[in-house]
């Protein structure tokens, strides 16, 4: 998924005019269109830290929060209506000038355009490569930005729109917690999102768990769900971790499975190879995966014992250990 040039288009026909400076753009998922913005005062917004470390990376000033006020915002859409409508109108407190929203037809570009026009004026729309992107000047309904802040969930846990499984505990965590007797000493979480999981770990008797996660909102959450002085909290790309870390007596994992809407099993083989390095040579790795993902030959490949603990028409459980050292 790359940004779409089309939040280019007003600028390119004319219709708009570029500040001089002080632009924010909310969510862009890589580079491509920044350049053309003006690059005094630019901020970019990204919470999840591969694309935020892509972002810093290529040069841009980046944060998981923008805060302060801007002459104009770009807001690109979320696949969470919450999220966006929560975007859209923080955006529009922050910004004195235009607001431009960017979206595919997939992320629901237009039922958040019929949304915005209930509320305020549209000054002007353009339709490109199955998006749109439009724009307004003025204020939208606090209530959608609260609709977005973190609140309690059913089971009680702090979480937020547009976290994985905000709403409600995913089964496949739930499959896992079901697996976790006879985990001893110090852990980690890999992909440990709002931290039902780490809560579960954490009832164990262990001495401390370190949990991994790169949605910056879905840490702060976890934070807020944890109230444990043995939880270390990491915003990381957990694809990427450096080999500097005291290794684990046990790594804990639902991982992702998903970029964007394409299923993606390499990323769920990178926690496995990431867990396998974490490990000392007699650390168990625990991990849950929807039923139809091949990681049989990843494990075996990065452990020299593993084997499914449990497995039904949805889900599998795999219990390893012994880390094959690479
Ligand atoms: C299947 S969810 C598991 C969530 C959690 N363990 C639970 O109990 O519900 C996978 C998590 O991995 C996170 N994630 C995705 N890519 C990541 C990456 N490269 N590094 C670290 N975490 C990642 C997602 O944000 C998501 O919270």
């Amino acid at each position: 998924m790359a940004n779409d040039p089309r939040f280019l288009l007003p600028f390119d026909q004319g219709l708009l005019a570029l500040p001089a400076q002080n632009m924010l753009v909310i969510r862009p998922v890589d580079t491509f269109g920044l350049n053309d913005l003006p690059s005094d005062g630019l901020v970019l917004e990204q919470g999840f830290k591969p694309m935020h470390d892509a972002l810093a990376g290529a040069g841009y000033s980046v944060v998981p929060r923008a805060t302060g006020t801007f002459d104009l915002t770009i807001v690109n859409l979320t696949r969470s209506k919450v999220e966006n409508l929560g975007n859209i109108a923080r955006a529009a407190r922050m910004t004195s000038g235009m607001v431009l929203v960017n979206g595919a037809k997939t992320d629901g570009i237009e039922s958040t355009l019929r949304q915005v026009r209930k509320e305020t004026e549209i000054a002007g729309v353009l339709s490109k490569s199955h998006g749109k992107v439009f724009w307004f000047e003025g204020s939208l309904p606090e209530a959608w930005e609260k609709a977005a802040e973190p609140s309690k969930n059913k089971a009680g846990f702090v979480t937020a729109a547009g976290m994985f499984s905000a709403e409600k505990v995913d089964a496949g965590s739930q499959r896992l917690a079901e697996h976790l007797s006879g985990l001893k000493g110090r852990g980690a979480d890999l992909g440990s999102g709002w931290g039902w999981l780490a809560a579960q770990v954490l009832s164990q008797d262990i001495t401390a768990l370190e949990l991994f996660e790169a949605d910056f909102y879905a840490l702060e959450a976890a934070r807020k769900n944890t109230d444990d002085p043995r939880a270390m909290f990491h915003w990381v790309d957990v694809t990427t971790l450096p080999k500097t870390r005291e290794p684990f007596d046990f790594v804990v994992s639902n991982p992702p499975f998903h970029v964007g809407r394409a299923a993606d099993p390499d990323l769920g083989r990178a926690f496995i190879k990431a867990a396998a390095e974490m490990l000392k040579s007699g650390g168990r790795f625990l991990m849950v995966a929807n039923r139809q993902l091949p990681y049989e030959a990843t494990l075996e490949q990065y452990f020299r014992q593993w084997t499914p603990v449990f497995q039904d028409g949805q889900f599998k459980v795999f219990d390893a250990s012994r880390p094959r050292k690479q």
